[in-house]
């Protein structure tokens, strides 16, 4: 699936390229997220799914056509999943994404099909069917993963890990404790914590220093191709949506640190810790209660990025968009 790319794409030490799939609901940083997986050479793109999230299940899906369709990428199989939470009413982030869930630039009529099957389906039947076990990237609410355990028990043998972006030890965004794809689906995600899977949590602490500031905008704007000229408007809306709700004059890319650490570890610091997912609480639903102290004398059982190398990854940032910009321009 993925391009034979930029050396700089290439993890250090080579090797076949790592099987992934992505869980998306796409959102501007998990746009970004989709565009560095598909222009990773060490890394084999299985198919996007799409849950609802950012906006309904219907735009995230289509969404996710839409990027393919910008990069290139037409047979990228793409599967449209859960609609709404496990039970839980869905809470989508308009306010931050726009009500098509990709607003700031026009982006292509959709070349790229939907897959007939249900996204909870192609996972359970793509992970089997992998000659390797799968690096799975969630970057919305875990409501797919969830049911896709749930479904399919067996699977766990066939996932390497699951590196997710959610979450948070000190930082939050939808309440005062909570980030918003735990928040979404609280039950799922603690289905997934509790799992017992090799997980990594790229929360917040981390993802609000992956920004894109204006001089990136502007370096963006310079690479002139045809996916840096759409990237460039997109992202700077969606800064402007956090400048408006958190004075944040910058683009946080969650998701896309999410792939760039599942990708190639050594980019962040990581540490074992025991973490809860709060599902009961009046004021605390959604938080990731993360045992940084062992207090409770939990098993650890995630892997939590406390820190990251900023300048490796807007390069890869950089080097994933030039190699897509190149690859539409037909110079590759
Ligand atoms: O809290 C940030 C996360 O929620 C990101 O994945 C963003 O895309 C939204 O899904
Ligand atoms: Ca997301």
């Amino acid at each position: 699936m993925s391009g034979n790319i930029v050396n700089a794409m290439t993890v250090s030490g080579g090797g076949e390229p790592k099987p992934f799939l992505l869980d998306c609901d796409p959102g501007h940083d998990d746009m970004i997220a989709m565009m560095v997986a598909i222009a990773a050479a060490d890394i084999e793109l299985l198919g996007v799914t799409t849950v609802a999230g950012n906006q309904t299940g219907d735009k995230t899906a289509m969404n996710a056509r839409r990027v393919a369709t910008l990069v290139g990428e037409h047979t990228l199989p793409i599967a449209k999943g859960c609609e709404r939470p496990l039970y839980r009413e869905l809470r989508t982030a308009a306010h931050i994404h726009g009500s098509s869930g990709l607003d700031g630039a026009a982006l292509p009529e959709p070349s790229v099909a939907l897959r007939a099957e249900h996204a909870v389906d192609f996972l359970e039947r793509t992970t089997l069917a992998s000659s390797r076990p799968v690096t799975l990237v969630p970057t919305g609410p875990l409501t797919n993963i969830a049911m896709l355990l749930r479904k399919a028990p067996e699977v766990r043998e066939k996932i390497e890990r699951v590196v997710l972006m959610g979450g948070a030890m000190h930082e939050s965004n939808v309440t005062p404790v909570a980030e918003f794809n735990i928040f979404v689906d609280p039950e799922a995600a603690d289905a997934v914590f509790t799992s017992g899977l090799p997980l990594t949590m790229v929360g917040l602490d981390v993802t609000y220093r992956a920004l894109f500031e204006e001089g990136d905008f502007v370096r963006l704007e310079q690479l002139g191709g045809p996916v840096s000229a759409v990237v460039a408007p997109l992202l700077r809306f969606f800064a402007g949506a956090y400048e408006k709700r958190r004075g944040l004059r910058a683009a946080p890319l969650h998701d896309a640190l999410a792939v760039a650490i599942a990708r190639d570890p050594s980019i962040a610091e990581t540490r074992s810790f025991h973490v809860a997912v709060e599902t009961q609480g009046r004021y605390t639903t959604g938080q990731t209660v993360v045992d940084t102290h062992n207090v409770t004398g939990n098993r650890p059982n995630a892997e939590v990025a406390v820190e990251f190398d900023l300048p490796r990854f807007k390069k890869i940032i950089f080097d994933a968009i030039a190699f897509l910009d190149a690859r539409a321009s037909g110079d590759r």
